[in-house]
Order: C-alpha cells, then structure tokens, then sequence
C-alpha cells in the first residue's frame, strides 16, 4: 500500500518516453510497479496520471484529489481503493468514483504490451 516514483537506467523518466502516437504515455514497466503500488507519471501538458496496480491488473486516473488538489498516488492504495493521503477521500480507481463525497476524477484506459504499462490519455473513460 506505498507509493513509487519508478525509474530506473533501463526504464527513463515516464515523461521522456511519452509518444504522440495514439496518445499513449508509457508509464513504465510491469515489473516495477507491484500490487497494492502506485505511481505518478509526469505529462506534457503539466498534469500529472496516477497509475494502479490492484492485484495485477493496472488502472490510472489524474493525480490531482478533486478536494484540494493532492496527488492521489501518494495515497494508500486498498484493494481498488485509493484514498489520499491529505484528507482521506477514497476513490474507486476503476471508474473514479468518489467514495466519500459526490465526485469523480476522470480515468484513462491502461495497456499492458511487452511488459510495458501504456495509458491512453487520448481516450478519458470517466470522471469531469
Ligand atoms: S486533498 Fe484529497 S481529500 Fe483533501
């Protein structure tokens, strides 16, 4: 349930590997990012994706809590259940669903091709 800021000299920063084709940011590699882990991926346009894995499936939202702004992937992932660290809001990663207020951050769709753990920011799947 921690948090990770993955990279490594096989893996460069998330930013650096972000490709226009089809929208696709890779997030980093499958084998960096355990379950019950989550990471930050830094985009292009200055916002930040939260990126998931609950028990080996991947999920990713925008990073930014809708209360004030925290960055959800610093928060305790449960099960599908990220809460943030700053307040306590918890959020269903699947669908961005707020648990605790009326609200939804928005998710991406994720793909998993050779080990790599891609987000689709071109196609938002939920969320404002
Ligand atoms: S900033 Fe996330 S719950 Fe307040």
């Amino acid at each position: 349930m921690e948090s990770a800021d993955i990279q490594s000299e096989d893996c460069p920063a998330p930013a650096a590997k972000s490709t226009r084709e089809h929208q696709t940011i890779i997030a980093g590699r499958v084998a960096d990012l355990p379950p019950g882990r989550s990471l930050s991926v830094a985009r292009e346009d200055g916002n930040e994706l939260a990126v998931y894995n609950v028990a080996g499936e991947f999920f990713a939202t925008e990073n930014a809590c809708p209360h004030h702004g925290a960055p959800l992937a610093g928060g305790d992932l449960c099960g599908h259940v990220i809460e943030c660290y700053l307040h306590g809001w918890q959020f269903d990663v699947r669908d961005g669903r707020c648990l605790t207020v009326s609200e939804t951050i928005p998710t991406f769709r994720v793909l998993v091709e050779d080990g790599l753990i891609k987000v689709d920011v071109g196609q938002r799947m939920a969320g404002r």
